[in-house]
């Protein structure tokens, strides 16, 4: 384990707990939603039990506090990901909501018929889903970039279907499936280069890899609190302003206006115009704390650690007998994520009988309908790994593995 993180379990109260049926917990489900350190859990508790209130409204004490933890936050996500003003970042609750924020704004104001959005198979449905709607309302087509056989983007089809009609790319910086790392700022360079605009989905990328959106030319950029180490329930959209300012409100109410009449209304500036009613206050403050914590940690250290694991993962799961890992082989192509399939064995069997030796794990289809049915198969059971874990917790997987196929009469 890389030296200034060995003592980083002791950072997550939950990864020293007992399950309840005493088994200590193996938590493989950071993918799904990570675990908050003790900082995040203290800051959420603070607020709650020292100054909460509601935020850009009273000119109280604790009003004032929480508007200026809040913008502070702001600003600190804004040097966390390298954008150019605070006002670029937008607190919505999630990845969904902050991809469909633009999908109804921009897609609305912007796609006309015959217009182009490029998308890949290995998208989550979050990131797809919006996309198809709003195509099928505006007229527009969506075009795939194919997946090369190890489960990575045809760069060379890219350049194929970039046109003059594409207006937008959307791409998730790394699959929640295959844990495949995309070349977004190539991505980025192509689509401009044709007028288009480029969307990442940063929910997996976001919380293992450094971004800086403006040296990337990324438009727009989402991710969770929740897969961050930080609260659930907050999320982040990022636009470049000039854009933004362009885009109508999303949704109406409280905070985003400027003027209201009875017969009219005028919007607010942004981050305000797309963040109305009542944010996600705590929450937003203590996504604050979370970045913090990853920032003292460290990318070098975290990545470290996560090469670390990955590359005894990969060789520890490729030696079971009937596994068969989906997405790139090579790790410098992947993340820490591992979703497999073994021959005979069905994914809820598997994550059943790993729960019951404590480990978590997510089956299903991931969210992601569309690459499993590129893969042809319905489902597949996905460990997915960060700086917390250990390669115990990976011989723990495999020793649970190990029991499932005798269980399952495989061995
Ligand atoms: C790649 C990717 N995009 C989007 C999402 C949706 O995130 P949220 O549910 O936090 O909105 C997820 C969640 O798993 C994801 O993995």
């Amino acid at each position: 384990m890389v030296a200034n993180i060995t003592s980083v379990r002791h950072d997550f109260p939950i990864l020293n707990t007992r399950l309840p049926n005493g088994q200590p917990l193996v938590y493989l489900d950071s993918g799904a939603s990570a675990q908050r350190p003790q900082s995040v859990i203290n800051k959420i508790s603070e607020i709650y039990e020292h100054y909460y209130s509601n935020v850009h409204r009273g000119v109280h004490q604790l009003g004032d506090r929480v508007t200026s933890e809040m913008e502070a936050s702001r600003s600190r996500i804004q040097a966390f990901i390298g954008a150019s003003t605070p006002e670029e970042i937008i607190f919505t609750s999630g990845t969904t909501m902050s991809i469909n924020l633009i999908a109804q704004t921009w897609g609305r104001h912007f796609l006309n018929g015959g217009d182009e959005i490029i998308l890949n198979e290995m998208e989550h449905h979050a990131n797809f889903v919006p996309w198809q709607a709003i195509a099928k309302e505006r007229g527009a087509v969506l075009k795939f970039i194919p997946l090369t056989p190890d489960g990575r983007l045809d760069l060379e089809q890219y350049q194929s279907l970039l046109s003059p009609k594409t207006k937008l790319v959307a791409v998730t910086g790394m699959s929640n499936v295959l844990g495949t790392i995309n070349p977004v700022e190539e991505m980025a360079q192509r689509a401009h280069e044709v007028g288009a605009l480029i969307f990442v989905d940063g929910a997996q990328s976001v919380p293992h890899q450094p971004v800086h959106v403006v040296d990337s030319e990324i438009d727009f950029l989402a991710f969770s609190g929740h897969k961050l180490f930080g609260p659930s329930g907050i999320g982040v959209l990022y636009g470049r302003k000039k854009i933004l300012e362009t885009l109508p409100p999303f949704l109406y109410g409280g905070n985003m206006i400027s003027e209201v009449h009875c017969d009219h209304s005028s919007w607010a500036q942004i981050p305000a115009r797309f963040e109305a009613g009542t944010p996600a206050i705590t929450e937003a403050i203590a996504l604050g704390t979370a970045i913090d914590y990853v920032t003292e940690l460290g990318f070098d250290a975290i990545q470290e650690q996560e090469h670390i694991l990955s590359q005894y993962a990969l060789q520890k799961l490729q030696e079971v007998p009937g596994l068969q890992i989906y997405g790139p082989q090579e790790l410098e192509h992947r993340g820490a994520i591992f979703s497999f399939n073994i021959a005979g064995a069905h994914p809820e069997d598997l994550a059943t009988l790993l729960d019951r030796k404590g480990i978590a794990v997510r089956h299903g289809h991931h969210c992601t309908m569309p690459l499993h049915q590129h893969l042809k198969i319905a489902a597949s059971v996905r460990a997915s790994l960060t700086f917390y874990n250990t390669t115990e917790e990976i011989d723990a997987l495999i020793d649970a593995l190990e029991f499932a196929r005798k269980r399952l009469r495989l061995a």
